[in-house]
């Protein structure tokens, strides 16, 4: 599902070292894998070249057998957009629009994930709202702006974005930050669900050791960039 090989990432050509180095890296099907490290170490690096958001300096970023790093730009976005739904650190969500508005974005750009999201429910919109509710944002919050929920229910709005049109491939950025720790293990327990459902592969990162039990795999990120 997600492959790997000799993958370096620098910033800017000058730096004298990379910022990320990893020899291999194998994520399976269907794996709920938990990626930890410092803050600074480079985790919201990896998601951003796993998304194809950045690209690898050098080595090759695999995804469902298309290698990330020789597509070009435009074919990386539609990529991204038809295979991978990404919960961001900051949520990324539009703050004039409403949850419902904002989730049906996160299948603007894929006629795939549309379609897929259409064969399970009548319109976008009834599709969007079932996610919402799924996650825990009641429907007197769907129609307000965005701006106007609180940090926990931004999360889980962007929860729903992520996995409106069932993605393969799920990245989420600390996206239990802001909750409390009965709220974290219930959201953990929707996005397993969510992410069962659909059979999506998940890389999950958090500072939050407490939640690596619940994970198939626990991948340090320090320890990983020291394999040779
Ligand atoms: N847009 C950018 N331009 C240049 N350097 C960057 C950029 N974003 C991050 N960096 C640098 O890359 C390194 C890794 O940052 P990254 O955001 O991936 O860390 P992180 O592990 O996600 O940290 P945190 O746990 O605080 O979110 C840091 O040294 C950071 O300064
Ligand atoms: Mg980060």
């Amino acid at each position: 599902m997600i492959n790997l090989k000799n993958v370096t990432f620098k910033w800017h050509k000058s730096d004298s070292s990379p910022t990320l180095n990893i020899k291999g890296l194998v994520i399976e099907k269907g794996e709920h894998i938990f990626l930890h490290g410092p803050s600074g170490s480079g985790k919201s690096t990896l998601l951003a070249i796993l998304a194809g958001i950045n690209t690898a300096t050098s080595g090759d970023v695999t995804l469902l057998n298309q290698t990330l790093n020789k597509l070009n730009n435009t074919k990386r976005d539609i990529f991204r957009a038809d295979h991978i739904g990404i919960i961001f650190q900051n949520f990324n969500l539009l703050p004039y629009l409403s949850p419902l508005e904002n989730v049906v974005l996160g299948c603007q750009f894929s006629k795939s994930r549309q379609q897929k999201a259409l064969s399970q429910s009548a319109t976008l919109n009834t599709e969007a709202t079932q996610l919402l509710n799924a996650l825990g944002l009641t429907e007197q919050n769907h129609n307000k702006n965005v701006a106007e929920l609180s940090i926990g229910q931004q999360q889980r709005v962007a929860a729903a974005r992520a996995f409106i049109g069932n993605p393969e491939i799920i990245i989420a950025d600390e996206p239990t930050s802001a909750l409390d720790t009965q709220n974290r293990e219930s959201f953990i327990n929707l996005l397993f669900k969510q992410a069962n459902n659909s059979n999506s592969t998940l890389v999950f990162v958090s500072h939050d050791e407490t939640l690596k039990p619940l994970f198939d795999r626990f991948i340090d990120l320090i320890s990983l960039q020291e394999q040779v």
